[in-house]
């Protein structure tokens, strides 16, 4: 049997350009896919990609996209990395800015033309080359089912998956204009959106199928108090929306072969020397106390609000906690504002892959309090590298870390901290508990060493989008 030809559409691909998870899911899914599929992936490419350092070249011909009466110059490059076709849309208004999307506090005024460009480039890219089926993620490729459709000629099949409902990527209406998109989908059941145009709207209504990243995000999506506003649209589509828990890159997760760790190791009496090496490094003193730490983005999504609200608090605990992140410049003033009156408080700001995992290494503890999470992959990670995650119980969480009072060794899921509640009674509580499991070594270490054992692949998630692909196919 012939293998499907498989396009997967990102905004971000990790190594490439990341600013978040898409990238990772990006750089792992393809990955995990390829043995069945012949895949290629596409996304823009920005100025900070480093093209000799990949060997991205141009691959064929440039062509000129006539959007709204403006002429945009486009060229297509590639580049093959560990076994992967990439394909790199370059056009100057898409490409050669300072950051992705925008700043940490707003996004670019064009981003519609800018990923209009990128859409129509891909429509493009589609009919040089007809893929079987188009995989789509977040707003920045949402348009493209309904280009397609506008296109009227291409045979391929669409997914569209949702990492964020949260970014939605609304415009105003004149956008339709500019992007050379005909007015007749602008109604309520199309693009239009409280008088805007929402590209997120265009991938749901137009795609074959809509998947979000965990089982639990795709049923709190549909009620309003995770919908974004969307939950009535995405009930009314509700019969081809899917919920696929993530995995990671267990090769390049791995606690094992981790070259930027002092000690690679395979069960958490391995920590010791990377929790050592990282407390020098960042000035926190005392080995034996827990060590907390949070990395991500600093947004109210990832639960920025609480942990500010409850860290004098927790800092006054026998522990230490260090940050790693960017964000918002209030979360990172508040941040610095705490951190200077207590020791035990370490901050880098910015984003580093390599420190990360010498956090995940070093940490006994994961703090994630997020308001909510499509599916969250720091939780995996730490898991993998023997640090308990401390979360609050929502979307992705709920499906990947249960509760340490329900431990039992013969499941094969994750074992965490989980409180129930956004407050800060309920997440000190959470830091309580988890400070007394710490002084239990036996239960800790148990319980780190069965996390770090489990399976957080795309072995099984890989295996529901083949099936979907297949289904689509038809
Ligand atoms: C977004 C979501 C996160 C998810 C990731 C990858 O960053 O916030 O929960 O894991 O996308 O799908």
């Amino acid at each position: 049997m012939s293998k499907t030809s498989l396009l997967f559409v990102a905004s971000e691909v990790y190594p490439f350009a990341k600013t978040g998870g898409l990238a990772d899911v990006a750089h792992s899914l393809p990955r995990a896919l390829s043995g069945e599929h012949e895949v290629s992936v596409v996304m823009p490419l920005y100025k900070c990609i480093e093209r000799e350092r990949f060997g991205i070249v141009a691959l064929e011909e440039n062509f000129n996209l006539f959007m709204g009466g403006i002429d945009y110059p486009v060229e297509l490059y590639g580049c093959t990395y560990e076994g992967i076709d990439y394909r790199f849309i370059y056009s100057p208004l898409l490409c050669d800015r300072e950051f992705l999307y925008g700043s940490s506090e707003c996004g670019y005024e064009d981003n519609d033309i800018r990923f209009g460009i990128f859409s129509y480039a891909v429509v493009e890219l589609l009919r040089r080359h007809p893929y079987a089926i188009v995989h789509l993620n977040d707003w920045q490729s949402a348009l493209i089912p309904l280009l397609i459709k506008q296109e009227g000629t291409l045979i391929a099949k669409t997914l569209y998956t949702i990492h964020n409902l949260a970014y939605q990527g609304n415009f105003d209406s004149s956008a339709l204009y500019k992007l050379g998109i005909s007015m007749e989908y602008f109604t309520m059941d199309g693009v239009e959106f409280h008088g805007m145009v929402s590209f997120m709207k265009a991938g749901i209504a137009y795609c074959d199928c809509v998947t979000t990243v965990s089982p639990t995000y795709a049923k709190e999506i549909l009620k309003p108090e995770f919908g974004c506003g969307l939950d009535g649209f995405l009930a009314h589509h509700r019969s081809k929306l899917v919920g696929i828990l993530n995995g990671i890159d267990t090769e390049h997760f791995s606690s094992v072969n981790d070259q930027v760790l002092v000690q690679s190791y395979s069960d958490i009496s391995g920590k010791a020397l990377n929790k050592k090496d990282f407390l020098k490094q960042s000035g926190l003193i005392g080995i034996k106390k827990p060590l907390f730490v949070f990395i991500g983005r600093f947004v109210s999504q990832k639960g920025l609000d609480l942990l500010i609200e409850a860290l004098p608090k927790i800092a006054s605990l026998d522990c230490n906690i260090a940050f790693l992140g960017e964000g918002e410049a209030r979360y990172c003033e508040a941040l610095n504002a705490i951190a200077k009156e207590c020791s035990n408080i370490h901050l880098t700001f910015g984003y580093d892959e390599s420190l990360s995992r010498r956090m995940y290494a070093a940490a006994d503890f994961l703090l994630m309090p997020s308001v909510f999470e499509p599916c969250g992959l720091n939780q995996l990670i730490a898991m993998s590298y023997g640090a308990i995650p401390v979360v609050h119980l929502v979307g992705g969480l709920t499906d990947t870390v249960r509760n340490i009072e329900k431990y039992d060794s013969e499941k094969r899921n994750g074992f965490g901290i989980v409180f129930t509640k956004q407050t800060g009674r309920s997440f000190i509580n959470a830091i309580n508990r988890a400070m007394e499991l710490y002084r239990d070594k036996r239960s800790y270490s148990e319980i780190a060493n069965h996390n770090m054992k489990c399976d957080f692949s795309w072995k099984e998630s890989a295996k529901h989008y083949l099936s979907l692909y297949k289904k689509l196919e038809g």
